[in-house]
């Protein structure tokens, strides 16, 4: 057997820690289809003293992360410590700028500064590799990069935050309440270290944004997502949903035509004969829409220390085979730039929400507003009063432009019949 690929590895925590279990469990198995054997030789995270779980004192542990690039006993690095900048990018530019492979789970920075960091690389001859840094355990970026790569493809979409579809799946199942199912993704280690990158929906628009580049070959754009977490989905939501034949999940969707480039991250109602309707837990599921191959579906563990492993580990398995490419799928120089599309422009149903004062006329109001915006009401439900005397008003739209909806609402602003800020969320169609 040749010579062991010898890894650097910084970030000892959720993800790091499953990348040294996984490694330690399959170790002669990961020999055999790398060819030759992958081996932690040095560490780093903040904190040396920290019980882990695994025996690091096997490792040359280094105080300065950074330092790791240019640890000479190491041929790549792999980075599992977070954050859009600061240690993380320090150390992967300066990887890279070694001429050393990179690994990360880091779907913060690669949304950021993805681009840059591929022309580095490119520029290098080496490896950058983020298997792991969308839809955790699901090789979707694999599958896109090499599988699909023959395809142009449309529409990419899917559940892409395992928190947040986690919140939503246990609410809904269970009854249980927002921030204690919230903990309880958090003690799973699914979380971010902020959750609310979860929560808002940020995590979900920087996977969608790599997704959307490998996708359509154009150059990510993180900075063009619409982004709308799960922070504001109440229980009467999922509940009204599953009353009307839907549940709730947050959505990214990306599309790419002649409109230009549309990507979203947004609650949606999801129809229940959608196979995404069915994705429960942490499970990420992505659909890729290729003109030759038609709608195919990946789903898996999308969040958690053995599934992310496994996906940071099968990228060093790539590395080790001397197997990878320009890390989006073709020179970062050919990415191309689209315009945005016009979000107004879109046509679909949509499910609007509203907290009324029980009394007359208040849905003659709200009826008024969608006739002037041009917007059809397939159905309606009212809920009766709660002990404040407020009323809930669940609305699914006949199809139209989003613009019409957001006339409406507009219209609607600052009416007294109306409590609060009213939701708005798009029925995924298709
Ligand atoms: P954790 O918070 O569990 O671990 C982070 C690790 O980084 C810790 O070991 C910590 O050290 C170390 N660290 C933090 N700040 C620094 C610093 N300034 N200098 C050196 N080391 C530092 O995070 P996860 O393992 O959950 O996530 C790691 C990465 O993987 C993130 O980019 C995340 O987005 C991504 N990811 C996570 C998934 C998951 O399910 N958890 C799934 C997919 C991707 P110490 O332990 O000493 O405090
Ligand atoms: N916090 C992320 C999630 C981890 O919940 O999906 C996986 O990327």
């Amino acid at each position: 057997m040749t010579k062991p690929l010898r890894v650097a590895l910084a970030g000892l925590g959720t993800v790091g820690g499953g990348v040294i279990r996984l490694i330690d469990a399959n170790r002669e198995l990961i020999a055999r289809r790398a060819g030759r054997p992958i081996e932690v030789v040095a560490v780093s995270a903040r904190d040396r003293a920290k019980d882990r779980g695994v025996d690091i004192s096997r490792f040359t542990w280094v105080d300065d992360t950074a330092a790791l690039a240019n640890h000479a006993e190491a041929d790549v690095v792999v980075e599992l410590v977070g954050g859009s900048d600061g240690p993380a990018l320090a150390l992967a530019r300066a990887t890279l700028a070694a001429g050393k492979g990179f690994v990360t789970a880091n779907k913060a920075m690669m949304a950021h500064h993805g681009l840059e960091l591929a022309e580095a690389a490119e520029a290098k001859g080496t490896a950058l590799k983020f298997e792991a840094a969308v839809a955790g355990g699901v090789p979707v970026i694999k599958s896109l990069r090499e599988g699909a790569a023959a395809n142009e493809i449309g529409r990419v979409y899917g559940i892409l935050n395992g928190t947040c579809n986690f919140i939503l799946s246990k609410m809904e199942a269970e009854g249980r309440g927002f921030d204690e199912v919230l903990a309880e993704a958090q003690a799973l280690g699914y979380a971010e270290a902020d959750p609310s990158f979860d929560i808002d929906g940020v995590d979900a628009a920087h996977k969608l944004s790599i997704l959307a580049s490998l996708a359509f070959g154009t150059r990510p754009a993180f900075g063009q997502v619409e982004v709308t977490g799960i922070r504001h989905v109440i229980a009467a939501d999922i509940a009204e949903a599953a009353a009307l034949g839907f549940r709730v999940r947050l959505v990214g969707i990306a599309e790419a035509g002649a409109h230009g480039l549309f990507q979203r991250v947004h609650p949606h109602l999801v129809p229940l004969d959608h196979p995404l309707a069915h994705v429960v837990g942490s499970t990420n599921a992505v659909v890729a829409e290729g003109n030759y191959v038609g709608r195919l579906l990946f789903q898996g563990a999308g969040a958690g220390d053995g599934p992310t492993a496994s996906a940071v580990v099968a990228d060093l398995i790539d590395i080790a085979r001397g197997e990878f490419g320009p890390p989006y799928a073709m020179p970062a120089a050919s990415l191309n730039e689209l315009p945005v599309a016009d979000s107004g422009e879109r046509r679909g149903r949509a499910y609007l929400r509203f907290t009324v004062p029980d009394k007359v006329g208040v849905l003659a109001e709200i009826a008024a507003a969608m006739r002037d915006a041009g917007v059809s009401i397939e159905s309606l439900i009212q809920r009766g009063a709660a002990e404040d005397g407020s009323v809930l008003v669940a609305i699914v739209t006949h199809e139209v432009q989003e613009r019409a909806v957001a006339q409406a609402l507009e219209k609607l602003r600052g009416s007294q019949s109306v409590a609060g800020q009213p939701m708005w969320m798009p029925l995924l169609g298709g």
